[in-house]
């Protein structure tokens, strides 16, 4: 591509070398501060900042200790990284995450689960907090995703490729793993937590959606809707990760049942639900082959 230097266009270009070039520069950085090398990359959402404490904790870095690394702006979101052991298994969790209704680029969203697999992690676990569309569906439910629908969020895969990352024109037709998806549910059965398969919407927030939006989403077929997951598990599939993702319901979304969703409900519904919550995660972690 190319453009006149002096056209606005090039002020706001995606620069892919350099963007490369960060996300080496975060992974030595973190390599200057352990050697652990994590299986499984998972981010923690809301409820889920205490799945650390069942943790062997091996190592713990502030996102704000790493260069280049985005830093998250939202109350509630503690922001580091703990690399340690949980079920015999090496992981590197993500307390915390930054959304791009905080302003960040799309392509810095996805900084960290990039950063992630080029430290060795070749498996992603999502989580995070969604309001249900489906009315069977209620708040402290699980859905793992079978799929999704980001069709309303830019690509983190705009701009020119990096090939040292993923191909160009990615398949996504199997994004969410099948083997993982399938364990999440019987291990939801088998604990007797309400775990459904569903098809998760990203939109950007920070607003919740209205219910005419709801019902269009709804008519799209979707599950859930919330403001994460989807773009993070794209740019985990462009670089060849397995990925499973795992939504905890904390509200019914707009206009379902005359819901009126709010981040008080969302966070007290997101907490009591975080027991159950780091039961499937540890369980899914610990017996995924
Ligand atoms: N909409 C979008 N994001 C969300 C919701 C919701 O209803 N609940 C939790 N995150």
């Amino acid at each position: 591509m190319s453009y006149n230097k002096d056209s606005g266009a090039v002020l706001g270009r995606f620069d892919a070398e350099k963007y490369y070039k960060i996300l080496l520069r975060c992974v030595e950085q973190i390599k200057e501060k352990t050697d652990f090398i994590p299986e499984a990359a998972v981010v923690l959402g809301s409820g889920l900042g205490h799945f650390v404490d069942s943790m062997e904790v091996i190592a713990e870095i502030p996102y704000e200790d790493i260069d280049g690394f985005p830093v998250s702006t939202v109350a509630g979101h503690q922001g580091k990284l703990v690399f340690g052991k949980i079920g015999g298994r090496n992981i590197a969790a993500m307390q915390g995450r930054v959304h791009y209704y905080e302003g960040y680029d799309v392509h810095d969203v996805v900084i960290p689960i990039r950063v992630l697999k080029l430290l060795g992690a070749n498996t992603a676990v999502f989580t995070n907090a969604v309001g249900a569309i489906n009315a069977d569906y209620r708040p402290g439910d699980f859905v793992v995703l079978s799929d999704h629908i980001s069709s309303f969020m830019p690509s983190p895969l705009v701009g020119e490729n990096i090939s040292q990352l993923g191909e160009r024109f990615t398949p996504v037709t199997d994004l969410y793993d099948r083997d993982m998806r399938e364990l999440a549910l019987s291990i939801g059965r088998e604990k007797d937590i309400r775990v459904h398969s569903g098809v998760f919407l990203q939109v950007t927030g920070p607003q919740y959606e209205t219910p005419a939006e709801i019902r269009m989403f709804r008519m799209l077929g979707a599950d859930t809707v919330g403001m994460s997951t989807a773009i993070e598990a794209t740019a985990a599939k462009h670089m060849g990760m397995r990925v499973c993702a795992i939504n905890c319901v904390t509200n019914m979304a707009a206009g379902i049942n005359n819901s009126v969703p709010s981040h008080e409900e969302v966070t007290a519904t997101a907490n009591k639900a975080g027991k159950d919550f780091s039961i499937l995660l540890k369980e899914l972690i610990t017996r995924m082959s």
